[in-house]
Order: C-alpha cells, then structure tokens, then sequence
C-alpha cells in the first residue's frame, strides 16, 4: 500500500452536529473509508468515549488506522459488513455509504472503468464472487437485468449481449470497451459508468446490505442516541427515506432532517464527488413500536393527575431539545393548543410533528 490518498469526509460538519457528539459516549462508524469521519468523531471524544470504526474492505481499514493514529486509545477497528453488525447502546451510529475515492482510484481493485485492472469489485477481497466471474458465468437476461435494475440503463439487453458475446470478460478495460462499442456515448456520462455502478452493486451485495443496516441500526442505538446515514444513489436514498418515515410511524424515532441535506455549494467546489450526497438522520426515542399517535390524540387536554403521573413516571435526567425546551416529558403548546406527553418519547414525536 503506497501513500494514503487526501481525503474530504463527505458532509463532516452536518453529520457532527446531527451525531451531537457526547464526549464520553459511544459511537459507530459502519464505513471506516479512509477514516475522515472516525478521526473527527474520535477528536471529539475523551478517553472514556469510544468509537467502534468498522469496514468490510482490509485494505480501507488498515488506511484508517494509519489516518487516526494520535486517537487509537479511542477507536477500536473491526472488519465487519453492515449485516455483521451487532452492537448495542450506542449514543451514535453513522454510515457512508458507497466506494472511497481510494477503492475507485486503485486500478487492481477493479472499480474504475479508466485503469486497467481486474474487474474485480469486490470490496471485501477475502471472499466473495468477483465481477469477472459473475459476467463470465450468468445468463445474459441475468447481466441484463442487474443493468436495468441498479444501474437503471436503458440499453442495458444490448450491453448484456455484447458482453455475453465477448466472453470471457478479461479485465475492466475490456469491459469498458465492450460496453462503449455497445452503447457509445450520448452524454457527458462515460458509456461504462452504469454498468459499472451496477455490477459493483450486485457483487458486493449493496441494496441488501443498506437493508441490513437499516434493519439493524436502530435496534443498536440507544434511545436519545442518533443515526446519520449519507447516501449517493437515489434508490439508496430511497431506501432510507421510507426506512426513517417507518421509525417515525411506529414511535422509534423522530426525523430530524425533513428533507435530505445536502453539500454546501463551497463543498462541492473544493471536493466534486461530494455533489450527489444526500445526508438523512434520526433521533431514536424507543426500541418497541408504539401507538403513541392514537395515545396522544385521546390525551388531547392536559390534566393534572397526568402531570403528577408524568413526574412519577419519568426517570429520565433533565435534557434539553434545540429549541430549549425540556425533552423529558410534560406539557406542550403545540398550534395554539397545549398537549400532554407523559414520557420524554412521547414529547419528542410530538416535537417531531411540530417540525413537520
Ligand atoms: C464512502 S467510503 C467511507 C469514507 C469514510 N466515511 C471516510 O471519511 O473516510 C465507504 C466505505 O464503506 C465501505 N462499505 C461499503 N459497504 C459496506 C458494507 N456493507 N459493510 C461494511 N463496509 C462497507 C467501503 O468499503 C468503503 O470503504
């Protein structure tokens, strides 16, 4: 491994406030990369915090170790997937998803179109099918179908065919090749960039994957503790947007980005991959589903044995929301009509439909 390459943490600022980093608490970084938002999660730590800082791909890992190296009294390193994650209690957890700019950059790992190399693409090298053995061995509609799917291109049976037609497929300049005879260029985008994306998708498994994390990421957060997933895709972005709207019906979380964020136009300029990021995060308030929604509307008055209730039923210490207001539980006003949540939860999803 030569020189570690410069790194911009995607969106650092936004998913720092939004993770509002306890000193003392307990954090997890599902996509160690190059270690950008590791380094910056654990400088905010002290020595009693932690961050557990995971990666499925060696090589990323061993990069981030080396970028974080006044902090190691902080992180702990684990090559892990998203769907071997199994943490608890978490203050925070954050996810960025995709491929670092050194995966795409390192010709032998076979992610680029622009440098020849073995079309690899798998991110975890220790096991797996590579992109090579999975067009050389399946059926066309099969390639077709990836193409379509994750890649959403168009001429995606013409590329099938070409690529079957051209077995076997040697190496990622040849598959570009094949590809860019196939369907040559109609815009700025390289003809080979869907296929690429596609194929990197279906080899390391990444839509079941985010379904993994998504799935898991709330249960391994504590209450109070908050997730920040950035997404490059749409249908990832999709994926998370209808994951966080489903926490929220059920009483798990309340959203705390209304619409997606994205990266300051200054961002952009000074890192260009930035562009197509899309920041989505949520404060986990209970573990269970809830029916707190129905509660609420039949609680629609306040009452004065529910506020001594609430006080005996509130264990929680005094914590106070963005807008100063005590999230433990209590009365609320809420469009000219004051509300009861007996819980701090309960509160906060009122709190939520506030922000709406
Ligand atoms: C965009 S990079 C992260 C960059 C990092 N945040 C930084 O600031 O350096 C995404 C990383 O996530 C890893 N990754 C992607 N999918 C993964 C999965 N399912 N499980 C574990 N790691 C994954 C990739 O190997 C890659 O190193």
């Amino acid at each position: 491994m030569g020189d570690i390459p410069r790194h911009h943490p995607v969106m650092l600022g936004e998913s720092l406030e939004l993770l509002a980093i306890r000193p003392d608490g307990r954090y997890l970084d599902c996509t160690a990369g190059l270690g950008g938002h590791t380094r910056a999660i654990a400088e905010r730590l002290t020595a009693g915090g932690k961050i557990i800082s995971c990666d499925r791909d060696a090589q990323s890992l061993e990069m981030a170790r080396r970028n974080t190296a006044e902090f190691h009294d902080r992180i702990e390193f684990r090559q892990a997937s998203f769907s071997e994650l199994a943490e608890s209690n978490l203050d925070g957890l954050i996810a960025d998803l995709g491929v670092s700019r050194y995966q795409l950059t390192s010709p032998e790992r076979g992610f680029s179109f622009q440098a020849e190399g073995p079309a690899d693409m798998r991110m975890d090298q220790s096991r797996g099918v590579t992109a090579a053995e999975l067009l050389n061995h399946s059926a066309e509609k099969a390639i077709a179908g990836w193409l379509h799917q994750y890649g959403e291109e168009r001429r995606a049976r013409k590329i099938a065919g070409a690529i079957v037609r051209a077995r076997p497929i040697r190496s990622t300049l040849h598959l570009a090749g094949v590809v860019e005879r196939a369907a040559p260029r109609t815009g700025p985008l390289h003809p080979a960039t869907r296929t690429f994306m596609a194929l990197r998708m279906v080899v390391n498994r990444e839509q079941e994957e985010l379904d993994a994390l998504l799935e898991r990421a709330p249960r391994m957060v504590r209450p109070g503790g908050r997730i920040v997933i950035i997404s490059f895709m749409s249908l990832e972005d999709r994926k998370v947007k209808e994951s966080f709207r489903e926490l929220k019906r059920t009483g798990r979380a309340i959203i705390l980005t209304k619409k997606p964020l994205e990266p300051s136009e200054k961002e952009v300029r000074e890192n260009p991959p930035s562009r197509s990021a899309k920041l989505r995060a949520v404060e986990i308030v209970n573990h269970q589903q809830s029916n707190v929604t129905e509660e609420h509307q039949s609680h629609g008055h306040p009452g004065t044995h529910l506020q001594s209730a609430n006080r005996r039923e509130n264990p929680l210490p005094r914590r106070t929301g963005r807008y100063g207001h005590d999230l433990r539980g209590g009365f609320i006003r809420r469009r000219g009509r004051v509300h009861f949540a007996r819980t701090a939860q309960r509160l906060h999803l009122l709190l939520l439909e506030e922000d709406r």
